[in-house]
């Protein structure tokens, strides 16, 4: 089955109103020069200038996080329905850095996924190893588990309805990237692991790389035949390297 690329920003606790603007504003410029669906995830103040921005580009948008609930007392979190007032296509769950400085556990990022898909977003679940576990030997272990908490909770039909990004902890923000060839045998494993539960499901899910992609070495990571795209951290913040992400797809 052939798989649209998806390259999607992850702009994390960056920006400002100014900043933004001129960020959003290239990006609509160079979004035709892009061969992949291009989104970006921005900070939750920021969904309405993003929507305002974007609205009737091809670029998608969407947000960091999303709660589990889906409405109630739960001061400073953000239901599915409010991203979906925003029109968000996508809500990333279980980043790293949730997991790491908020404690998420695979069970709460599985019930992430769920609300949101229940409202029509588009989860891209994060699973990823440490470099303890990288280092351990442990790294198919750690994924299988990260993805098997999602898979018992939203089963094929919800991978049905969305990404999963492979994001190797040690590649993230440090400048090391996981080589193609290690990217491709953990993204092998996460579609062969979903083709366990569901062949067509798993012949059809966007599996996105993300841990220092830039463009001098995303068309390469891309090219593997696994690779459906990116998950960009600091690359993103920089139009014309985001730009031209998309456009190595
Ligand atoms: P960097 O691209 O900055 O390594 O971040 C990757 C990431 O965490 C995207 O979610």
């Amino acid at each position: 089955m052939a798989r649209t690329k998806l390259v999607a920003g992850n702009w994390k606790m960056h920006g400002d109103i100014a900043a933004n603007q001129t960020l959003l504003n290239a990006l609509k410029a160079g979004a035709a020069g892009s061969r992949a669906a291009m989104a970006v995830c921005v900070p939750f103040p920021y969904l309405a200038q993003a929507r305002s921005a974007l609205a009737g580009t091809p670029i998608a948008w969407g947000a960091q996080d999303v709660s589990r609930h889906a409405q109630g007392a739960y001061t400073g979190e953000v239901s599915a329905t409010m991203l979906k007032d925003f029109e968000c296509r996508y809500a990333i769950v279980g980043h790293s850095e949730r997991r790491a400085y908020h404690g998420e556990t695979d069970e709460l990022v599985a019930a992430k996924a769920d609300a949101a898909i229940k409202s029509g977003l588009i989860p891209i679940i994060c699973v990823g190893e440490t470099l303890a576990e990288r280092e351990g030997n442990i790294t198919a272990a750690v994924v299988t588990r990260q993805l098997d908490a999602v898979v018992s909770c939203i089963g094929a039909a919800g991978l049905a309805k969305s990404v999963v990004a492979y994001e190797p902890v040690w590649a993230i923000g440090t400048g090391k990237t996981a080589s193609p060839e290690q990217a491709q045998e953990v993204h092998a494993l996460i579609r062969a692991r979903v083709a366990a539960v569901d062949a067509h499901v798993a012949a059809g899910l966007q599996i996105l790389y993300g841990g220092s992609m830039k463009p001098s070495n995303a068309r390469e990571l891309m090219a593997q035949p696994d690779i459906d795209g990116g998950l960009i951290g600091g690359a993103a913040l920089v139009a014309a390297d985001f730009l031209a992400i998309g456009a190595a797809a």
